[in-house]
């Protein structure tokens, strides 16, 4: 198994700040439970948490995020980025550019994206991101960008997404190295941020990847099902449906299937 050392991950990684603290695990409960942790005791902006595993794992709306030891990219990015909560999932729409980006360059592999954070290949999940933020008065004091990407793993030994997920290496039919896709995502991501800190909007180039444009989806919220047909984001990212009776449905929180 390759290993991820901090040497390894930053030897002429060439960013500015991201990645130029590097803090890696064996086994943790959850980078994104480590991070906040740092991220309060005043860990620089830029320092990334690694593990080879995970005892509690966190996905979106309470899920658990589950990968054997050493299969996946298991990271969080500790930011401290001028922006009211708003603006957040504009961080996890350039948050998963950079996640594309990278997974594009290291294999060549076509990514799009499931509303709001999922990473796909070939229509099936390769990874998600999940921020978790901490917030001083009205402002983000700190954002957590935690990511999960399925890299050389064997999606069949997890019932729980074996029908639904699939790996980097499934993909491309052989096993590939985690150190160049992780490299490779710390500068994109640092470019994505910058970009965004200087005002530019990651919507337009986020919605171009989006499967589903057009189809009749499902999308089920903490208040109900909603039924449409999946007509793209706005400058927020906010979800815009539309039902069967013509009228707009605009959704912040969901899943969708
Ligand atoms: C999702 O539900 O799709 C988001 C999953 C995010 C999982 C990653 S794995 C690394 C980081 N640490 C966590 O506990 N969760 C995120």
């Amino acid at each position: 198994m390759e290993e991820l050392t901090p040497g390894a991950i930053r030897r002429d990684l060439g960013t500015e700040f991201l990645g130029q603290h590097v803090v890696c695990y064996g086994r943790v409960d959850s980078t994104n439970a480590l991070s906040k942790k740092l991220a309060e005791e005043g860990a620089p902006e830029g320092t990334l948490v690694v593990a080879e595993e995970q005892t509690a794992g966190r996905g979106r709306r309470g899920r658990r995020w589950l990968a054997p030891a050493g299969s996946s990219l298991l990271v969080s990015f500790i930011l401290r980025p001028s922006l009211a909560p708003e603006g957040l999932p504009l961080l996890l729409m350039a948050s998963a550019l950079a996640v594309a980006r990278a997974i594009e360059e290291s294999t060549g592999l076509a990514v799009h994206f499931k509303w709001p954070n999922d990473i796909m290949l070939r229509d099936k999940k390769a990874g998600g991101i999940l921020i978790e933020t901490g917030l001083s008065g009205q402002d983000v004091d700190y954002a957590v960008i935690g990511i999960g990407l399925n890299v050389n793993l064997d999606v069949a030994r997890i019932p729980e997404i074996a029908t639904t997920a699939t790996s980097i290496s499934a993909a491309l039919g052989e096993k590939t190295s985690r150190l160049r896709i992780l490299r490779s995502l710390l500068k994109s991501m640092e470019k994505e941020y910058l970009l965004l800190q200087r005002g530019h909007s990651p919507v337009a180039r986020w919605a171009a990847r989006l499967s589903q444009l057009g189809q009749q989806v499902q999308v089920s919220t903490p208040w109900g099902r909603e039924t449409g047909q999946l007509e793209g984001v706005d400058a927020d990212g906010t979800l815009i449906l539309r039902r069967s009776d013509g009228t707009e449905a605009r959704i912040t929180v969901g899943d969708v299937t």
